[in-house]
């Protein structure tokens, strides 16, 4: 018999994979078709801190009311700003309702005060737990790197003082030193990490010589980042990890909880093969185990990860060499 039961920032899951935050999440609809494909958990499309502020702003600047009467400013800025919450607010009060797994909100913030107030609203709402996307570009040629590592801990002291539901980050691998500041965050109280977060990139249009978005979705070969790094991370951090980007099939899942991974989260594979992959996915997890002769998932998790690997090498290695890549 076979038991893919999971733990994820203490929630209770029927097994280790779970829908990445993105649009598809975005619908109390879309949430139950993932559940009975047999998703264990969903993270909801994020309420974006940004967003909020440039909607706000946009409405601002089209209303000529607003540029005559700074308190007609104030009254759009709390007014849109409430209405964006209060629709996050239904989608996590109906989406607990419909669904029996785990809804987990999520905020994306790139600072640690204007969102604070949202977060408690989502709690009393219902959220299971809420995942933060902290999304700070290290683009700033007068920042120090430890100014913008900074934001990431004072985020998730704060944030995991203010909540009694669980806290995760998720975060991109842009840190100079990307293992200690992840040790240290799972010392914050937050109770998972995220790793990694895919960013909007830039692309040429090399025709029209225009800036345009490169591809959106991930591809396969992307899963080799959270790969290495939970495989190296694992057994230091203190706290659960969710590996996100780059799995497409049953074969990255079952490569994630080998190096290491509580859960497994996916986005881009449910847009691009459709929400039954979900079952597929499951099902090539319970195959793979049975030809294995694993009874549950904690027989395996962190096998091959770096402490337990025979060649932990081979995730310390970044250079090619004929050795280690089989091409000269
Ligand atoms: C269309 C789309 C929308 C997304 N929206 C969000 C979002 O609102 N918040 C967030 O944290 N991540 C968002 N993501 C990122 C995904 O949650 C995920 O981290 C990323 O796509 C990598 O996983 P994947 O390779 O399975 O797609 C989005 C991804 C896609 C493709």
């Amino acid at each position: 018999m076979i038991d893919l039961k999971s733990q994820y920032m203490g929630l209770k899951l029927r097994n280790p994979l779970v829908a990445g935050s993105s649009g598809l999440t975005n619908s109390v609809e879309n949430i139950i078709e993932l559940e009975k494909n047999g998703i264990s958990a969903v993270v909801l499309k994020s309420l974006f801190e940004e967003q909020i502020h440039y909607r706000v702003s946009q409405i601002i600047m089209e209303d000529e009311y607003a540029n005559l009467y700074p308190e007609v400013e104030n009254y759009i800025r709390n007014y849109t700003t409430e209405n964006d919450v209060n629709t996050y607010l239904r989608l996590i009060e109906n989406a607990k309702k419909a669904v029996n797994i785990p809804v987990i909100a999520s905020i994306n913030c790139i600072s640690d005060t204007a969102w604070m107030a949202y977060a408690k609203k989502i709690e009393v709402a219902g959220a299971d737990g809420l995942e933060l996307n902290v999304a700070v570009l290290p683009s700033d040629p007068d920042k120090e790197g430890n100014e913008n590592e900074k934001i990431y801990f004072n985020i998730a002291r704060k944030i995991s003082q203010e909540l009694e539901i669980p806290v995760a980050i998720k975060l991109s691998c842009y840190f100079s030193g990307l293992a200690k500041t992840l040790i240290g965050l799972s010392r914050t109280g937050i109770k998972a990490l995220v790793l990694f977060n895919r960013f909007y990139s830039p692309d040429i249009d090399v025709e029209h010589e225009e800036v345009k978005s490169s591809f959106v979705f991930s591809t396969p070969s992307d899963v080799a980042l959270p790969l290495r790094w939970i495989a190296m991370l694992s057994p230091i951090v203190k706290c659960d990890i969710a590996a996100s980007t780059g799995v497409h099939g049953g074969n990255a899942l079952i490569k994630l909880l080998l190096v290491g991974a509580d859960v497994v989260q996916i986005a881009s594979v449910l847009y691009k093969k459709g929400f039954r992959e979900v079952g597929s996915m499951i099902e090539q997890l319970e195959s793979w185990m049975y030809r294995h002769n694993y009874s549950s998932i904690d027989e395996f998790r962190g096998k091959l990860s770096v402490t337990e690997t025979e060649n932990p090498a081979a995730y310390e290695r970044i250079q090619f060499m004929k050795h280690f890549s089989g091409i000269e």
